[in-house]
């Protein structure tokens, strides 16, 4: 039997694999741990269940690693939150709930492929501020889904569920990667899918190495008639660059989930035309959530039986 510090509330039930464990936290409001709070918990526990709003940094696992820390399971499958050199430096074991939320972070993403491109939220906050004066012909002409070229920068497990459902409306689906995937639609170049795209959605890891990606010279190169979706991570995109083009009208639309600075979003995006925000809700079903926290629990488990879990990250 371990103590294992859980940082926030967690769906009913996503806890159960951690039965045989001493549980510390979370708060009684569900208020985040203040970093130095969060450090010295982490210096008396074996094993943490995070979210990605925790920051997990190298002086916290240090503290940790001085004291029983052998185990860190987020959950979430993004793991920007975690220095992960840092653990595995201090031997640190740290997990995430990979496979568990694709279809529903697919699903978000193709809401919000959908709502961005028919203009959905302008067209629903008219309505209830009751300025609609009526049915007009030209009102709130935005851009088909259907038979529409889909661009999906980054091919792993979520890209692929946007994938599936995109053949059900009869789009032309391109994917970028990285690494050649050898399969129909991998287009090598980024800058040549935003090019050819009508919609682009963005399924990337974040963290350095794509902050950014999608910056003012690439939102340049695509159609003034393209939307982009982010359900991924916000900085991946720059934001400033974003609503410049928005405001522009040099992008038609946005569809986006998550934030360079969450929870605080630019006042210039929360005013942008032609935009849908969401406050980071990709895997947010009771299923789903439930799942996650049961994943990541019996991730903490089995390392503290001595076993190793089989979603394992760095
Ligand atoms: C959500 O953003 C996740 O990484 O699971």
């Amino acid at each position: 039997m371990g103590r294992v510090l859980v940082t926030r509330r967690l769906p009913d039930g996503g806890l159960d694999p951690l039965a045989a464990h001493e549980l510390v936290g979370p708060n009684a409001d569900d208020a985040p741990f203040p970093p130095a709070e969060l450090r010295a918990h982490a210096a008396e526990v074996d094993g943490i269940v995070c979210v990605l709003t925790d920051r997990i940094d190298g002086d916290l696992l240090k503290a940790g690693a001085a004291g029983r820390l052998r185990v860190v399971a987020n959950v979430a499958v993004g793991y920007d939150n975690i220095d992960v050199v840092a653990a595995r430096e201090h031997g640190i074991v740290v997990c995430n709930t990979p496979g568990v939320l694709d279809d529903t972070t697919a699903d978000l993403a193709f809401a919000l492929i959908l709502a961005a491109s028919r203009l959905l939220h302008d067209a629903e906050a008219d309505l209830r501020a009751v300025r609609w004066q009526g049915w007009g012909i030209t009102q709130y002409l935005g851009q088909d889904v259907h038979d529409a070229t889909l661009g999906i920068v980054g091919y792993g497990r979520i890209g692929r569920a946007v994938a599936r459902r995109a053949s059900g409306f009869d789009m032309r689906v391109l994917h970028y990667a990285r690494a050649d995937t050898g399969e129909p639609g991998f287009v090598a170049d980024l800058d040549d899918l935003l090019r050819e795209s009508d919609i682009v959605t963005l399924h990337v890891p974040g963290g350095e190495a794509t902050r950014h990606l999608i910056d003012a010279r690439r939102l340049a190169l695509m159609k003034p008639t393209a939307v982009l979706v982010n359900t991924a991570r916000g900085p991946v995109v720059d934001e400033e660059a974003l609503a410049d083009a928005l405001y522009s009208g040099r992008l038609f639309a946005a569809g986006l989930d998550v934030f360079e600075h969450e929870p605080l979003v630019s006042e210039r995006l929360l005013h942008a035309p032609r935009t849908v925000l969401l406050p980071h809700i990709g895997s947010a079903s009771q299923a789903t959530r439930t799942q996650m926290a049961r994943l990541a629990s019996s991730a903490v488990g089995t390392v503290l039986a001595g076993g190793t879990p089989p979603n394992v990250v760095g």
